[in-house]
């Protein structure tokens, strides 16, 4: 049993002089520490989000919307900017885009996400007057930062959660967080110390060499999957690439933690905490190094591909949620077409909005495509039930979505390629997307 290191304020939480809620998001937080095997509570100075309602606000206690009306008017603030991460509850409903899109909600006892009455209760928003009252930004994405507007800075002790974002804010911010964004720790404004906030554990360990010049979106994102395999925990420094977009540091973050649980990495020249190599290894050597070339990015690819058809019944685009540039260059690609499946574009609430007033959503919509937001087909718990055969250009939906599907019963092809291999897909209903090496 670890003593946890407290100081007066935080006992006298602990034992429940400050109320229920400081009570129960103290003892979470203690309950953390141990977990986490550190002794220290590190003092929150970034910014936190969290998948509302609660996640975590304690292990032992839901609470109901009464206690949380209680809270919000007695005049219980989140002590740091506090984002909400995709759609509200479990139903993940789209918050716009929701129309004919033609699925049932597994979380939501089968009901259609089309159906009116059903949307709106998802949207829970007695829920939603309260957090705002207490300072939350109903940003509804997995990328919140693509469009929070305001970021945390290099040292910043944050408490992010979602696995994607995760590494945005270690690696391309220089901020520090592990993956415990909750109701406790962005109401207490702490939370443990260990892992990612400590300066340490944040070198490099592992060099990965590129064999070949990274550059293309799909090359990050298998770059991503590749690494994220290969080193499992450690902290990569990335050489051979080019330097990333916005979008491909989305991309490889994504991957990354998906084939592998990479929170934090290195591309020296790119990323903040590595000027250099050896700064990112910290003086010391490396523990190993990794070539990743041709073979180990064409196998990762054929992974990702699980199809035995090449007709495809749906077009997936927007993991991580697309932003306003990938909009912008995708409604280029989709100008004066017609699609012939369903394509689903998937991005964040906030910019919904700026999709429609750029003139973007009328160019989906008049290709046919569907612009949606807040949520995607894995966190949705699948597809329509017409679809045999998805195409996805993420290495993480890829991997994902078919986990929607754990019994036998019914097998969902996956074909992966190239954006635009994808609109492709969706324009002719037929997959033509190869490795190309
Ligand atoms: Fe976001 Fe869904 Fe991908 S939540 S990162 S779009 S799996």
């Amino acid at each position: 049993m670890i003593d946890v290191k407290l100081t007066d304020e935080e006992r006298q939480m602990l034992q429940g002089e400050r109320g229920l809620v400081p009570r129960l998001c103290m003892e979470w937080l203690v309950e953390m520490c141990q977990i986490a095997g550190t002794d220290t509570i590190v003092e929150l100075d970034g910014t936190g989000d969290f998948h509302t309602p609660w996640t975590s606000m304690t292990f032992h206690h839901d609470f109901s919307l009464e206690e949380l009306k209680k809270l919000a008017d007695s005049g219980a603030r989140f002590k740091i900017p506090t984002f909400a991460n995709k759609s509200p509850f479990t139903e993940m409903s789209p918050v716009h885009g929701w129309e004919g899109c033609d699925m049932r909600c597994k979380s939501g006892g089968g009901r259609r996400f089309d159906d009116p009455v059903f949307h709106e209760q998802s949207m829970h928003a007695e829920f939603y007057a309260e957090f705002r009252k207490m300072g939350m930004l109903q940003t509804h994405s997995c990328a919140s930062y693509l469009t929070a507007g305001f970021l945390p800075t290099i040292g910043q002790h944050c408490s992010w959660n979602e696995s994607s974002a995760i590494p945005y804010c270690n690696a391309v911010l220089g901020a520090r967080t592990n993956i415990d964004g909750s109701f406790a720790t962005c109401f207490l404004g702490k939370a443990p110390y260990y892992d990612m906030h400590v300066t340490e554990n944040r070198y490099a360990t592992v060099l990965v060499d590129s064999e070949r010049l990274i550059h293309t979106d799909t090359e990050w994102d298998l770059l991503g999957f590749t690494i994220g395999e290969d080193c499992g925990l450690a902290v990569p420094c990335i050489t051979g690439t080019a330097k990333p977009t916005t979008t491909q540091f989305c991309k490889l973050n994504a991957a990354m933690n998906t084939g592998g649980s990479i929170r934090m990495y290195h591309i020296p020249g790119s990323t903040p905490e590595a000027p250099s190599v050896e700064a990112a290894f910290g003086g010391k050597a490396p523990a190993r190094r990794v070539v990743i070339g041709e073979r180990e990015l064409r196998a990762t690819y054929e992974k990702l591909n699980y199809h035995t058809t090449d007709i495809v019944d749906m077009v997936y685009l927007g993991c991580p949620h697309l932003n306003a540039v990938d909009l912008m260059l995708l409604a280029r690609k989709l100008e004066g077409k017609r699609v012939k499946v369903p394509l689903w574009i998937m991005t964040a609430p906030w910019l919904y909005d700026v999709a429609r007033n750029q003139g973007f959503l009328e160019t989906f919509e008049k290709a046919g495509a569907k612009l949606m937001d807040g949520t995607c087909p894995a966190a949705m718990g699948g597809v329509p039930d017409y679809v045999n055969c998805v195409a996805v250009d993420s290495a993480k939906q890829s991997y994902y979505i078919t986990g929607c599907y754990p019994d036998d019963d019914r097998r969902l092809e996956v074909c992966y390629g190239t954006q635009d291999d994808c609109v492709e897909a969706a324009l002719t209903g037929k997959w033509n997307g190869e490795w190309r090496g």
